[in-house]
């Protein structure tokens, strides 16, 4: 039974209500990221990003998996321990649907982060920059979101995780944002085939062996379907 690395960005999520970043009535259409998403900005205006924050975090609580992140927890069961998911999503609809082990590159919604000592715990419905960290009571609580600028997580799990490869999916990324937009040449590189399943084709479709176009509630659980088929 073959490694299956999965990368799954905003496109995904979309056809569960949460809208993408750069499709045509995207968040960057309508958000300054550099207000929003950036450690600057955060500077600058705390009240700002946490009420940015706090809206997506209460859309995110009210959408619902959709039936491709079903279809990926279908996968992850049929195999287990074989099949990993990487995610540009902040949302928790993979965990929801019932995936596990999902590495969350950009942070997720549901963390909170104290930027003075780095305490985690789980986010309350809204937050606000006078709110106290729990663990040495500062007011200098974040969301646990990676902005632009900064390092994304859990890159010390993936790099092996793409060389172990022998299929690499992207779903639903544009592969506009590094390091996730390099991964199907990292995994290409190392071996594996790489499919790429999205609306349409992305910035990084030449670095892919397969493209299948359409959307996510339809093309990934056909691939599912198809990959469970073929291999029993
Ligand atoms: P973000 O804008 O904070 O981006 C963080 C990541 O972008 C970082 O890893 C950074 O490395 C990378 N990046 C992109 N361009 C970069 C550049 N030019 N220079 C350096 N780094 C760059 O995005 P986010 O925090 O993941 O999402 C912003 C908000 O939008 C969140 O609240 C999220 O809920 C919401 N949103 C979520 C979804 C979803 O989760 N499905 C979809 C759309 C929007
Ligand atoms: N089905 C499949 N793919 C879709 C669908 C759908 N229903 N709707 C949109 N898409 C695709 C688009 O074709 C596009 O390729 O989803 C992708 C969305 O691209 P972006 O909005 O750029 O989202 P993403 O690639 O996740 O952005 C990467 O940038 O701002 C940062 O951290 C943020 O995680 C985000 C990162």
């Amino acid at each position: 039974m073959e490694t299956i690395v999965i990368l799954t960005g905003a496109g995904i999520s979309a056809e569960s209500g949460l809208g993408t970043f750069r499709d045509k009535d995207g968040l960057w259409t309508r958000y300054d990221l550099n207000e929003v998403a950036t450690p600057d900005g955060f500077a600058r205006n705390p009240a700002l990003v946490h009420e940015f924050y706090n809206a997506r975090r209460a859309n995110a609580r009210t959408a619902k998996p959709n039936a491709a992140h079903e279809a990926l927890a279908r996968l992850q069961r049929a195999w287990p321990g074989k099949v990993w998911i990487v995610t540009q999503n902040v949302d928790d609809l993979h965990e929801r649907a019932g995936s596990t082990g999902v590495l969350h590159l950009h942070g997720v919604l549901e963390g909170a982060l104290c930027a003075r000592c780095g305490q985690r715990w789980s986010a309350p419905a809204r937050m606000h920059p006078a709110d106290p960290c729990p663990a040495c009571g500062e007011a200098q609580t974040r969301p646990d979101i990676v902005w632009f600028g900064e390092y994304p997580y859990h890159m010390a799990e993936i790099w092996p995780l793409l060389r172990a490869a022998d299929l690499f999916v992207a779903i639903g990324s544009s592969g506009t944002v590094y390091p996730a937009a390099a991964f199907a040449q990292d995994a290409g590189r190392a071996g594996a085939h790489c499919l790429e399943l999205n609306a349409e084709a992305s910035a990084t479709a030449p670095d892919f062996d397969e493209i299948r176009l359409g959307p996510a509630t339809q093309i990934v659980p056909a691939w599912v379907d198809e990959i469970l088929a073929r291999r029993g």
